[in-house]
Protein backbone atom coordinates (compact mmCIF):
# COMPACT_ATOMS: atom_id res chain seq x y z
CA UNK A 1 0.00 0.00 0.00
CA UNK A 2 1.02 3.27 -0.86
CA UNK A 3 -0.14 6.79 1.68
CA UNK A 4 1.57 9.91 1.60
CA UNK A 5 1.52 10.03 5.37
CA UNK A 6 2.05 7.24 7.72
CA UNK A 7 1.00 7.96 11.22
CA UNK A 8 2.09 5.42 13.92
CA UNK A 9 -0.61 5.54 17.33
CA UNK A 10 -4.08 5.78 17.61
CA UNK A 11 -3.49 8.44 20.62
CA UNK A 12 -4.22 11.99 20.90
CA UNK A 13 -1.54 13.09 18.43
CA UNK A 14 -2.05 10.48 15.97
CA UNK A 15 -5.77 10.74 15.49
CA UNK A 16 -5.60 14.89 15.73
CA UNK A 17 -3.16 14.68 13.01
CA UNK A 18 -5.22 12.50 11.08
CA UNK A 19 -8.09 14.04 11.01
CA UNK A 20 -6.14 17.31 10.04
CA UNK A 21 -4.17 15.97 7.28
CA UNK A 22 -7.52 14.62 6.06
CA UNK A 23 -9.61 17.72 5.72
CA UNK A 24 -6.53 19.26 4.14
CA UNK A 25 -7.00 16.47 1.54
CA UNK A 26 -3.66 15.13 2.22
CA UNK A 27 -4.27 10.87 2.53
CA UNK A 28 -2.95 9.18 5.53
CA UNK A 29 -3.16 6.05 7.65
CA UNK A 30 -3.25 5.34 11.72
CA UNK A 31 -1.31 2.07 12.52
CA UNK A 32 -1.67 1.54 16.32
CA UNK A 33 -0.86 -1.74 18.15
CA UNK A 34 -3.68 -1.67 20.88
CA UNK A 35 -7.15 -2.76 20.37
CA UNK A 36 -9.79 0.11 19.44
CA UNK A 37 -11.20 -0.99 23.11
CA UNK A 38 -8.12 -0.43 24.97
CA UNK A 39 -7.66 2.74 23.61
CA UNK A 40 -11.05 4.40 24.07
CA UNK A 41 -10.61 2.84 28.21
CA UNK A 42 -7.49 4.49 29.01
CA UNK A 43 -8.52 7.24 31.68
CA UNK A 44 -6.08 10.40 31.36
CA UNK A 45 -6.04 13.85 32.38
CA UNK A 46 -8.80 16.27 31.11
CA UNK A 47 -8.27 19.56 31.26
CA UNK A 48 -8.84 21.43 27.63
CA UNK A 49 -6.28 24.50 26.72
CA UNK A 50 -8.14 26.35 23.78
CA UNK A 51 -5.06 25.17 21.37
CA UNK A 52 -6.79 21.83 21.85
CA UNK A 53 -10.44 23.08 21.79
CA UNK A 54 -9.58 25.41 18.71
CA UNK A 55 -8.56 22.08 16.90
CA UNK A 56 -11.53 20.19 17.79
CA UNK A 57 -13.83 22.75 16.88
CA UNK A 58 -12.10 23.29 12.89
CA UNK A 59 -12.22 20.02 12.57
CA UNK A 60 -15.84 19.96 13.38
CA UNK A 61 -15.58 17.14 15.75
CA UNK A 62 -16.90 19.09 19.01
CA UNK A 63 -20.51 17.61 19.59
CA UNK A 64 -19.45 15.89 22.73
CA UNK A 65 -17.27 18.88 23.81
CA UNK A 66 -19.45 21.74 23.10
CA UNK A 67 -22.45 19.51 25.24
CA UNK A 68 -20.47 18.06 28.24
CA UNK A 69 -16.98 20.33 28.54
CA UNK A 70 -17.14 22.29 31.06
CA UNK A 71 -15.78 25.73 31.01
CA UNK A 72 -13.98 26.67 33.91
CA UNK A 73 -12.80 30.27 34.52
CA UNK A 74 -10.22 29.73 37.61
CA UNK A 75 -8.76 27.12 39.82
CA UNK A 76 -7.51 26.44 43.15
CA UNK A 77 -3.93 26.14 45.07
CA UNK A 78 -4.28 25.58 48.58
CA UNK A 79 -1.85 24.79 51.36
CA UNK A 80 -4.01 22.57 53.78
CA UNK A 81 -6.15 25.35 55.18
CA UNK A 82 -6.01 27.94 52.73
CA UNK A 83 -7.67 28.14 49.38
CA UNK A 84 -5.96 30.88 46.70
CA UNK A 85 -8.04 31.00 43.95
CA UNK A 86 -6.20 32.04 40.45
CA UNK A 87 -8.78 33.76 38.29
CA UNK A 88 -7.63 32.40 34.60
CA UNK A 89 -10.46 34.65 33.07
CA UNK A 90 -10.56 37.55 35.19
CA UNK A 91 -6.65 37.63 34.67
CA UNK A 92 -6.16 36.51 30.80
CA UNK A 93 -9.49 36.80 28.97
CA UNK A 94 -9.39 33.18 28.34
CA UNK A 95 -10.76 29.45 29.93
CA UNK A 96 -9.95 25.88 29.79
CA UNK A 97 -12.67 23.01 29.14
CA UNK A 98 -12.59 20.27 31.59
CA UNK A 99 -13.67 17.24 28.91
CA UNK A 100 -11.91 13.70 29.63
CA UNK A 101 -8.87 12.58 27.40
CA UNK A 102 -10.87 9.21 27.38
CA UNK A 103 -13.78 11.09 25.71
CA UNK A 104 -11.68 13.67 22.79
CA UNK A 105 -10.29 10.00 22.09
CA UNK A 106 -13.63 8.38 21.21
CA UNK A 107 -14.58 11.46 19.73
CA UNK A 108 -11.77 11.18 17.24
CA UNK A 109 -12.19 7.54 16.43
CA UNK A 110 -15.88 7.53 16.63
CA UNK A 111 -15.49 10.64 13.41
CA UNK A 112 -12.58 8.62 11.47
CA UNK A 113 -15.11 6.64 9.30
CA UNK A 114 -17.41 9.47 7.77
CA UNK A 115 -14.35 11.19 6.80
CA UNK A 116 -12.51 7.90 5.21
CA UNK A 117 -9.87 8.42 7.93
CA UNK A 118 -8.33 4.97 7.81
CA UNK A 119 -6.84 3.62 11.21
CA UNK A 120 -6.00 -0.15 11.59
CA UNK A 121 -5.65 -1.70 15.01
CA UNK A 122 -4.20 -4.69 16.70
CA UNK A 123 -1.16 -3.86 14.44
CA UNK A 124 1.98 -6.35 15.88
CA UNK A 125 5.77 -5.98 15.31
CA UNK A 126 5.76 -2.52 13.25
CA UNK A 127 8.93 -1.79 12.15
CA UNK A 128 10.01 1.82 10.43
CA UNK A 129 12.21 1.67 7.40
CA UNK A 130 14.76 3.79 5.52
CA UNK A 131 13.26 7.24 7.77
CA UNK A 132 16.27 8.97 7.03
CA UNK A 133 16.29 7.94 3.15
CA UNK A 134 13.79 9.11 0.03
CA UNK A 135 11.50 5.92 0.03
CA UNK A 136 10.31 5.38 4.29
CA UNK A 137 8.23 2.96 5.03
CA UNK A 138 6.54 0.83 8.01
CA UNK A 139 5.70 -2.73 8.07
CA UNK A 140 3.21 -4.24 10.57
CA UNK A 141 1.47 -7.44 10.65
CA UNK A 142 -2.38 -8.34 11.59
CA UNK A 143 -3.70 -11.81 11.92
CA UNK A 144 -0.89 -12.98 11.01
CA UNK A 145 -0.65 -11.35 7.73
CA UNK A 146 2.74 -9.30 7.11
CA UNK A 147 1.49 -5.88 5.75
CA UNK A 148 3.60 -2.77 3.97
CA UNK A 149 2.39 1.01 3.97
CA UNK A 150 5.58 3.11 1.02
CA UNK A 151 5.00 6.62 2.49
CA UNK A 152 6.69 10.72 2.64
CA UNK A 153 6.38 10.77 5.80
CA UNK A 154 6.57 8.78 8.89
CA UNK A 155 4.45 10.50 11.67
CA UNK A 156 5.78 9.24 15.48
CA UNK A 157 3.05 9.55 17.75
CA UNK A 158 3.73 6.71 19.31
CA UNK A 159 3.68 7.50 22.64
CA UNK A 160 6.61 7.46 25.26
CA UNK A 161 7.17 3.18 24.79
CA UNK A 162 6.62 3.10 21.00
CA UNK A 163 9.10 2.48 18.34
CA UNK A 164 9.33 5.89 16.96
CA UNK A 165 11.72 7.79 18.80
CA UNK A 166 14.16 4.19 19.54
CA UNK A 167 14.54 3.75 15.72
CA UNK A 168 16.41 7.25 15.66
CA UNK A 169 20.78 6.65 16.31
CA UNK A 170 21.92 6.45 19.72
CA UNK A 171 24.16 9.66 18.83
CA UNK A 172 21.60 11.84 17.13
CA UNK A 173 19.28 11.50 20.22
CA UNK A 174 19.55 14.58 22.34
CA UNK A 175 17.29 13.99 25.28
CA UNK A 176 16.92 15.55 28.88
CA UNK A 177 15.24 13.60 32.03
CA UNK A 178 14.15 14.40 35.48
CA UNK A 179 12.30 11.90 37.64
CA UNK A 180 10.13 12.78 40.70
CA UNK A 181 10.44 10.50 44.04
CA UNK A 182 6.84 10.06 44.02
CA UNK A 183 3.92 8.90 41.82
CA UNK A 184 0.29 9.86 41.67
CA UNK A 185 -2.47 7.57 42.78
CA UNK A 186 -6.06 8.42 40.97
CA UNK A 187 -9.78 7.20 41.30
CA UNK A 188 -12.60 7.90 39.14
CA UNK A 189 -15.78 8.09 40.30
CA UNK A 190 -19.62 9.03 39.70
CA UNK A 191 -20.14 11.58 42.87
CA UNK A 192 -20.43 14.99 42.99
CA UNK A 193 -17.17 16.82 42.95
CA UNK A 194 -16.43 18.62 46.54
CA UNK A 195 -15.89 21.50 44.59
CA UNK A 196 -17.05 23.63 41.33
CA UNK A 197 -13.31 24.39 40.35
CA UNK A 198 -9.93 21.88 40.50
CA UNK A 199 -7.98 22.25 44.23
CA UNK A 200 -4.36 21.82 43.96
CA UNK A 201 -3.45 21.17 47.50
CA UNK A 202 -0.14 20.90 49.24
CA UNK A 203 -1.23 20.17 52.69
CA UNK A 204 1.13 18.64 55.80
CA UNK A 205 -0.02 15.59 54.61
CA UNK A 206 0.89 15.50 50.98
CA UNK A 207 0.07 16.93 47.58
CA UNK A 208 -3.53 16.20 46.78
CA UNK A 209 -5.77 16.70 43.30
CA UNK A 210 -9.52 17.53 43.35
CA UNK A 211 -10.59 17.21 39.90
CA UNK A 212 -13.80 16.25 37.47
CA UNK A 213 -15.34 15.13 34.56
CA UNK A 214 -18.97 16.09 34.96
CA UNK A 215 -21.18 17.37 37.92
CA UNK A 216 -21.51 13.68 38.52
CA UNK A 217 -18.25 12.05 38.05
CA UNK A 218 -14.81 13.11 40.10
CA UNK A 219 -11.37 12.61 39.87
CA UNK A 220 -8.81 12.67 42.54
CA UNK A 221 -5.41 12.32 42.87
CA UNK A 222 -2.89 11.73 45.93
CA UNK A 223 0.76 12.13 45.98
CA UNK A 224 2.28 8.28 46.99
CA UNK A 225 5.87 7.23 47.30
CA UNK A 226 6.94 5.60 44.54
CA UNK A 227 7.15 1.58 46.05
CA UNK A 228 3.44 1.70 46.89
CA UNK A 229 1.38 -0.47 44.70
CA UNK A 230 -2.62 0.20 44.37
CA UNK A 231 -3.31 -3.03 46.00
CA UNK A 232 -1.48 -1.42 48.91
CA UNK A 233 -4.84 1.17 49.27
CA UNK A 234 -8.31 0.03 49.65
CA UNK A 235 -11.03 2.61 48.29
CA UNK A 236 -11.92 3.49 51.87
CA UNK A 237 -8.53 3.92 52.82
CA UNK A 238 -7.96 6.35 49.61
CA UNK A 239 -11.49 8.46 50.57
CA UNK A 240 -10.20 8.25 53.95
CA UNK A 241 -7.24 10.44 53.22
CA UNK A 242 -9.21 12.45 50.01
CA UNK A 243 -11.14 13.94 53.03
CA UNK A 244 -8.69 15.12 55.72
CA UNK A 245 -7.38 16.56 52.39
CA UNK A 246 -10.27 18.58 51.20
CA UNK A 247 -12.89 18.93 53.75
CA UNK A 248 -11.76 21.74 55.25
CA UNK A 249 -11.16 23.33 51.61
CA UNK A 250 -13.71 22.56 49.42
CA UNK A 251 -17.03 24.13 49.34
CA UNK A 252 -18.93 20.58 49.10
CA UNK A 253 -16.14 17.97 50.81
CA UNK A 254 -15.56 14.99 49.33
CA UNK A 255 -18.56 12.51 48.72
CA UNK A 256 -17.62 8.77 48.62
CA UNK A 257 -18.63 6.27 45.71
CA UNK A 258 -17.63 3.20 44.37
CA UNK A 259 -14.38 3.43 42.43
CA UNK A 260 -14.70 3.47 38.51
CA UNK A 261 -10.96 3.54 38.19
CA UNK A 262 -8.11 3.55 40.52
CA UNK A 263 -4.04 3.12 39.13
CA UNK A 264 -0.83 4.81 40.19
CA UNK A 265 1.55 6.92 37.92
CA UNK A 266 5.25 7.63 38.19
CA UNK A 267 6.06 11.44 37.37
CA UNK A 268 8.33 12.57 35.02
CA UNK A 269 9.82 15.40 32.84
CA UNK A 270 11.58 14.52 29.49
CA UNK A 271 12.19 16.06 26.37
CA UNK A 272 13.56 14.12 23.59
CA UNK A 273 14.89 17.35 21.29
CA UNK A 274 15.45 15.06 18.18
CA UNK A 275 12.07 15.43 16.93
CA UNK A 276 13.13 14.74 13.06
CA UNK A 277 14.72 12.43 11.82
CA UNK A 278 14.92 12.25 7.76
CA UNK A 279 11.45 11.73 6.69
CA UNK A 280 10.25 10.74 10.38
CA UNK A 281 8.93 13.81 12.58
CA UNK A 282 7.94 13.15 16.59
CA UNK A 283 4.67 14.43 18.13
CA UNK A 284 3.40 14.16 21.36
CA UNK A 285 4.49 11.88 24.56
CA UNK A 286 7.27 9.81 21.68
CA UNK A 287 9.13 13.41 22.35
CA UNK A 288 8.05 14.23 25.62
CA UNK A 289 6.84 13.96 28.65
CA UNK A 290 5.47 16.31 31.69
CA UNK A 291 4.58 15.09 34.97
CA UNK A 292 0.78 15.78 35.33
CA UNK A 293 0.65 18.97 37.22
CA UNK A 294 -0.79 21.34 35.00
CA UNK A 295 -2.39 18.70 32.34
CA UNK A 296 -0.53 19.81 29.64
CA UNK A 297 0.62 16.28 28.23
CA UNK A 298 -2.70 16.20 25.74
CA UNK A 299 -2.11 20.30 25.02
CA UNK A 300 1.21 20.01 24.15
CA UNK A 301 0.72 16.99 22.26
CA UNK A 302 -2.21 19.11 20.08
CA UNK A 303 0.51 21.75 19.81
CA UNK A 304 3.38 19.94 18.16
CA UNK A 305 0.26 18.22 15.71
CA UNK A 306 -0.67 21.79 15.18
CA UNK A 307 2.88 22.62 13.87
CA UNK A 308 2.89 19.35 12.20
CA UNK A 309 -0.14 19.32 10.18
CA UNK A 310 0.73 23.19 9.06
CA UNK A 311 3.70 22.03 7.73
CA UNK A 312 3.01 18.98 6.01
CA UNK A 313 -0.42 20.87 4.56
CA UNK A 314 2.57 23.64 3.43
CA UNK A 315 4.34 20.37 1.29
CA UNK A 316 1.53 18.97 -0.11
CA UNK A 317 -0.52 22.55 -0.99
CA UNK A 318 2.25 24.85 -1.79
CA UNK A 319 5.19 22.79 -2.27
CA UNK A 320 6.72 24.67 0.34
CA UNK A 321 8.93 22.73 3.30
CA UNK A 322 10.32 25.49 4.93
CA UNK A 323 7.54 24.61 7.78
CA UNK A 324 8.85 21.10 7.78
CA UNK A 325 12.47 22.11 7.86
CA UNK A 326 11.31 24.77 11.41
CA UNK A 327 9.19 22.35 12.96
CA UNK A 328 11.52 20.95 15.43
CA UNK A 329 12.16 24.06 16.60
CA UNK A 330 8.85 25.51 16.37
CA UNK A 331 7.47 23.13 18.74
CA UNK A 332 10.42 23.05 21.18
CA UNK A 333 10.21 26.50 21.83
CA UNK A 334 6.38 25.92 23.74
CA UNK A 335 7.57 22.48 24.91
CA UNK A 336 10.21 23.71 26.72
CA UNK A 337 7.66 26.30 28.45
CA UNK A 338 4.94 23.81 29.43
CA UNK A 339 8.26 21.39 31.21
CA UNK A 340 9.16 24.73 33.07
CA UNK A 341 5.59 25.46 34.22
CA UNK A 342 4.56 21.69 35.04
CA UNK A 343 8.08 21.23 36.99
CA UNK A 344 7.55 24.55 38.62
CA UNK A 345 4.02 23.54 39.44
CA UNK A 346 5.17 19.88 40.91
CA UNK A 347 8.16 21.51 42.92
CA UNK A 348 5.84 24.05 44.35
CA UNK A 349 2.73 21.71 45.45
CA UNK A 350 4.51 17.92 46.36
CA UNK A 351 6.44 16.86 49.17
CA UNK A 352 9.82 15.93 48.46
CA UNK A 353 11.17 13.08 50.49
CA UNK A 354 14.93 15.46 50.07
CA UNK A 355 12.80 18.22 51.84
CA UNK A 356 13.28 19.59 55.03
CA UNK A 357 12.01 22.36 56.95
CA UNK A 358 14.28 25.44 54.91
CA UNK A 359 11.87 23.89 51.76
CA UNK A 360 9.16 23.91 52.79
CA UNK A 361 9.26 27.46 54.22
CA UNK A 362 10.08 28.26 50.73
CA UNK A 363 6.86 26.62 49.74
CA UNK A 364 4.88 28.15 52.09
CA UNK A 365 7.00 31.87 51.17
CA UNK A 366 6.14 30.93 47.33
CA UNK A 367 2.38 30.47 47.99
CA UNK A 368 1.97 33.45 50.13
CA UNK A 369 3.35 35.75 47.60
CA UNK A 370 1.00 33.79 44.96
CA UNK A 371 -1.89 35.03 47.19
CA UNK A 372 -0.51 38.32 47.26
CA UNK A 373 0.59 39.14 43.69
CA UNK A 374 -1.35 39.67 40.96
CA UNK A 375 1.75 39.71 38.78
CA UNK A 376 2.39 35.87 40.40
CA UNK A 377 -1.29 35.17 39.79
CA UNK A 378 -1.15 36.26 36.38
CA UNK A 379 1.82 34.04 35.38
CA UNK A 380 0.66 31.24 37.27
CA UNK A 381 -2.86 32.12 35.28
CA UNK A 382 -1.32 32.33 31.42
CA UNK A 383 0.77 29.26 31.72
CA UNK A 384 -2.71 26.98 32.58
CA UNK A 385 -4.57 28.45 29.95
CA UNK A 386 -1.38 28.01 27.70
CA UNK A 387 0.88 30.08 26.03
CA UNK A 388 0.17 31.23 22.24
CA UNK A 389 0.85 29.00 19.69
N1 LIG B 1 2.79 0.30 17.01
C1 LIG B 1 1.64 1.00 16.88
N2 LIG B 1 1.18 1.83 17.85
C2 LIG B 1 1.89 1.96 18.96
C3 LIG B 1 3.12 1.28 19.15
C4 LIG B 1 3.56 0.41 18.12
N3 LIG B 1 4.67 -0.31 18.25
N4 LIG B 1 3.61 1.62 20.37
C5 LIG B 1 2.74 2.48 20.92
N5 LIG B 1 1.69 2.69 20.10
C6 LIG B 1 0.48 3.46 20.37
C7 LIG B 1 -0.02 3.28 21.77
O1 LIG B 1 -0.74 2.06 21.93
C8 LIG B 1 -0.91 4.50 21.96
O2 LIG B 1 -2.24 4.25 21.60
O3 LIG B 1 0.71 4.85 20.26
C9 LIG B 1 -0.30 5.53 21.01
C10 LIG B 1 0.32 6.69 21.73
O4 LIG B 1 -0.68 7.39 22.40
P1 LIG B 1 -0.41 8.23 23.74
O5 LIG B 1 0.48 7.49 24.64
O6 LIG B 1 -1.74 8.64 24.23
O7 LIG B 1 0.44 9.50 23.23
P2 LIG B 1 -0.05 10.81 22.46
O8 LIG B 1 -1.03 10.48 21.39
O9 LIG B 1 1.19 11.55 22.09
O10 LIG B 1 -0.89 11.60 23.52
C11 LIG B 1 -0.33 12.38 24.49
O11 LIG B 1 -1.48 11.12 26.09
O12 LIG B 1 -0.07 9.94 27.50
C12 LIG B 1 -0.98 10.98 27.41
O13 LIG B 1 -0.50 12.55 29.05
C13 LIG B 1 -0.30 12.22 27.74
O14 LIG B 1 -2.11 13.60 27.42
C14 LIG B 1 -0.94 13.15 26.81
C15 LIG B 1 -1.30 12.42 25.62
C1 LIG C 1 -7.58 15.25 35.70
O1 LIG C 1 -8.73 15.69 35.81
O2 LIG C 1 -7.38 14.06 35.49
C2 LIG C 1 -6.43 16.16 35.89
C3 LIG C 1 -6.66 17.51 36.05
C4 LIG C 1 -5.60 18.38 36.22
C5 LIG C 1 -4.31 17.89 36.23
C6 LIG C 1 -4.07 16.54 36.03
C7 LIG C 1 -5.13 15.67 35.87
O3 LIG C 1 -3.29 18.74 36.41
Amino acid sequence: MRKPVAIIGAGPSGLLLGHLLKQAGVDCIIVERQAREYVEGRIRAGVLETVTTDLMHKLGIDTGLNANGLHEEGFNLADGERRIRIEITALTGKHVVVYGQTEVTRDLIDAAPERGLEIVFEAKDLAIHGADSDAPAITYSRDGIEHRVDCDFIAGCDGFHGPSRKSIPAPLVREFEREYPFGWLGILADVPPCHPELIYSNGPRGFALASMRSPTRSRYYIQVPLTDRVEDWSEDRLWEELALRFDSISERGVTRGPALEMSIAPLRSYVCETMRHGRLFLAGDAAHIVPPTGAKGLNLAASDVAYLADALIGHYRQGDDSALAAYEARALARIWKAERFSWYLTKLMHRFPEDGPFEHRMQQAELNYVAQSRAMQLAIAENYVGLPL
